[in-house]
Order: structure tokens, then sequence, then C-alpha cells
């Protein structure tokens, strides 16, 4: 099957370009073919903007063990409706995803369930080095350098420096410093209120642990890639001359910060804590400037239900998938960022970050994973339109401008207005390490 993507402005590798774009097999066949070019089928697209496919970095779609959350299911339909056409997942599920064994379980599952293309981590734990050493079908090794949601933690100082020795998968971290949010929590009884949580787990806390694994990542001379940086101090941590370091931002610590807490509640919960106004803008800035990389959602969905209750039994984590594009849009029409680097923070650098096969660019025998966007569309998030089992999101009642209006995964359209085709299936990414992370590819 042969397809014309027509008449759209294209945000090509160069910048943008009204050309057509033809795919075969899945791939990227041609950019601006010649014209009279035969095909099957033809995608009007004039008046869209045509990006390449989301691909999102750090999620927690909770299958298998936590289903009554998100299962993998509806949270590749949101995928779908957000134009996330590849998404990386987090080992904290039940059971964790720890061993090979577990790794290729989960890779079936997603085989039959999801309609965007899958990756997952494995996750670091003191005693799993040789699964670490075996696993070769997975972007790279997760550690909770501080405890989240789930039993995940590896916070001692001589398993984290075998880890980093001795293993050479790439490396990526949940920085917050275990013994500060311990002492933090100590000194406030615990907390019992949500602004507690951003008391519990501060600066300090991020900035010590972020501190502590680029240290490790330096000296073993270890790709590391920072998840969620959330605070300002961190991000001056991130000038990194030796290119082993990448770091990635999520939008609720660029659009949140502890005013929401009032209106939002523990909604506004998440591990690493949403912090002050100053950060939003740090964090900002240094996406500009190149010291982060990459927007990821960290979207970790809980029920409503189990988020209203006191603090600290709600759990930290919010659901994004179908909503962080959007956002980003939104912030290209307020005039604070631009489309290209739109696409270099969400398509382009997490391709590169874990050396992805075929992703993250529109160019010739890349994968046919792209998104037609409406940069004039208005709508406002609603609870009650959300793909995500939890039913929720912290955004509802906002409307944004420019949205995602059709999104291809491998050639076939999964998501067109609102509309879904449930035949589609996305595939297992392939990764090359041998391509050396974000800094050796150009
Ligand atoms: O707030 C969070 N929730 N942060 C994490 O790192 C984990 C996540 C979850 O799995 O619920």
């Amino acid at each position: 099957m042969r397809t014309l993507i027509s008449g759209a402005t294209c945000v090509l590798p160069a910048g943008q370009a009204r050309v057509d774009v033809l795919i075969e097999g899945g791939k990227i066949l041609g950019i601006d073919p010649p014209k009279g070019v035969q095909v099957d089928e033809t995608i009007d697209a004039h008046d869209l903007i045509l990006i390449p496919g989301v691909i999102d970095d750090q999620v927690h779609f909770r299958e298998p063990g936590l289903t009554h959350k998100e299962d993998l299911r509806t949270a590749t339909r949101a995928c779908a409706k957000g134009g996330v056409t590849s998404f990386l997942e987090m080992p904290n599920t039940r059971p964790t995803t720890t061993t090979v064994e577990r790794l290729s379980e989960k890779l079936q599952l997603a085989s039959e369930r999801c309609f965007v293309n899958y990756g997952f981590y494995i996750g670091a734990t003191p005693t799993n080095l040789a699964e670490l050493q075996a696993a070769t079908r997975t972007p790279g090794i997760k550690i909770f350098i501080g405890s989240s949601t789930g039993d995940l933690l590896v916070d001692e100082q001589e398993a984290l420096e075998r880890i980093f020795a001795e293993t050479t998968l790439p490396i990526c971290a949940h920085c917050e410093d275990e013994a500060t949010v311990r002492a933090n929590s100590q000194r406030l009884n615990g907390g019992s209120t949500y602004e507690d949580h951003s008391l519990i787990r501060d600066e300090a806390a991020a900035v010590i642990a972020t501190k502590r694994a680029i240290d490790l990542a330096i000296r073993h001379r270890h790709r590391f890639h920072v998840l969620h940086v959330s605070t300002a101090a961190e991000t001056e941590l991130l000038r990194d001359p030796q290119g082993l370091i990448t770091a990635e931002v999520c939008p609720h610590h660029l659009f949140f910060n502890v005013d929401d807490y009032e209106r939002l509640g523990s909604l506004v919960q998440m591990n690493p804590s949403i912090k002050t106004s100053a950060d939003n803008e740090g964090l900002w800035l240094a996406l500009k400037q190149g010291r982060i990389q990459v927007i990821a959602t960290d979207h970790a969905p809980h029920t409503l239900e189990e988020k209203q209750q006191p603090y600290p039994k709600s759990p930290s984590g919010l659901p994004a998938v179908e909503n962080s594009l959007a956002l980003m849009l939104d912030s290209v029409n307020a005039g604070i960022c631009s489309l290209e680097s739109v696409v270099q923070w969400m398509c382009d650098a997490p391709a590169r970050v874990w050396d992805m096969v075929g992703k993250g660019r529109i160019a010739e025998g890349y994968d046919a994973d792209l998104v037609l966007i409406d940069l004039n569309k208005k709508q406002t998030v609603r609870n009650e339109n959300q793909q995500t089992k939890s039913g929720w999101s912290p955004w509802h009642g906002v409307t944004l401008h420019g949205w995602p209006v059709r999104t291809i995964v491998r050639g076939r359209t999964v998501f067109l207005d609102g509309r879904f085709d449930e035949e589609v299936r996305g595939a297992e990414i392939q990764f090359d390490h041998s391509r050396g992370g974000y800094w050796s590819q150009s």
C-alpha cells in the first residue's frame, strides 16, 4: 500500500518545507516525490503541519499488575490521541521488570495490545547485575536512586558503583536522595498537607541525587540520562563537556509550581515534586539552551479515588500522554518556543538519546510514524474525554491552542479526528547502542 501525504507543511530535519511525503510498507519512501506518482491513497493535508510522531521516553502504563489504574490498550489509545507514536515504559509494574524473562513477557504482551510502538526499560535492583548485563531488547537500565511508586530502590553506593562499572547499556535514573527525603519527612511527622510533599521531596533531595548520579556516570564513563529534572539548580549540573549526560523535563514541571496545590491538591502531587515558579523558568531556560534535550511525560496514572486520599496516603503521579504535545503546541502559539524546538525535544532527541533505529525524523527510510497537527484548533481538556483509564487530567478545563488531529503508526492511521482504528498495532522499537547516544549522532 502506497500513501501520499499531500499539501502539508512538514517539519523536516533542515526546517519547515511544504512538500509531499510518500509512504510504503510502514516507511517513508520519499520526500517531495515526482508529481503524479502512483499511489493507493492520498491524504489531503492542506492547512495542516506534519511532524514526526512524538516519542515519550518515560511512561508508567501499569500492565502487568496495576491494571485498575491503566493498561497497555487504554494507555496507547491515549498515546494515539496525543500524537505519541512510540513510548519507553518503566519497570515498576507488578511484577517488576527486573529480569530478561520479565522483559520478554512485557514485550510479548505489548505486541498483542499496543496501538503504538513500544520499548521497556529493565529495572536495577541491588542484586540483579547479571540480568542487566544480559538484557538486549531494551533502551537501557532504569535505577530508582530514590524510591517512588513501588519498591524499586538502589541507593547504596557500592551497588550503584557496580551497576555503573559493570554494565554497558545506557542508564537513566529517578534522582531524589532517599536520606534527605526521609529526614524531611521525619521533621514534618510524615507531612499532612499536599503542600508538604514539596517540602519533603525538596530541592536539596533532587540536587544531591542528581549530582551523585552524574558523578558516577563521569567516573565510570557511562552514558546517563537524568529523568524528570525538576529544579533550576539541577540544570546547572548539566554542563557536560564529555558528552555522556543527557536530561529530560516533564510538562508538569514546566507548567505547574507550588502555587498550584491550592487549586489542584494531590492532582499535582508527583515525584519529583513540583517546585517554584523560578524553577519553571530555570527549566525552560535549560531546554532552550540545550542543557535539557528531551521532553517526556512520566505519565503515571492513579485512580481519582486513590488520589483523593489525604496526604501522605495519596499516591504520586499524573496522566499526561494525551495532552503533552497539545501543551507544547499551545506554547508555540503563545510565542514561548518554536515548533522546530518542540519537534527537537519530543521527537528527534529521544530517538537519539536511546539509539532508536528509524525514529524521530521525517526523512527517507525512516519509519512512517507521523502526526498531522492543526495549529489553529482550540480544544478544552476534559476529564470525561480522557482515554487514560484513570479518567482525569490535571489540565481539566484548560483550553489548549494547537492539537494533533491525525496519528499515523508505521504508515497506518490509528487516530483521526476523535476516532480510533483498533486494528493498528505498534512494533517493538529497535535499539542500536553502537550509535553511542545523543552526542554521537547529528
Ligand atoms: O510521581 C511519580 N509517579 N513519579 C515516579 O517516578 C513514579 C510514578 C508512578 O509510577 O506512580
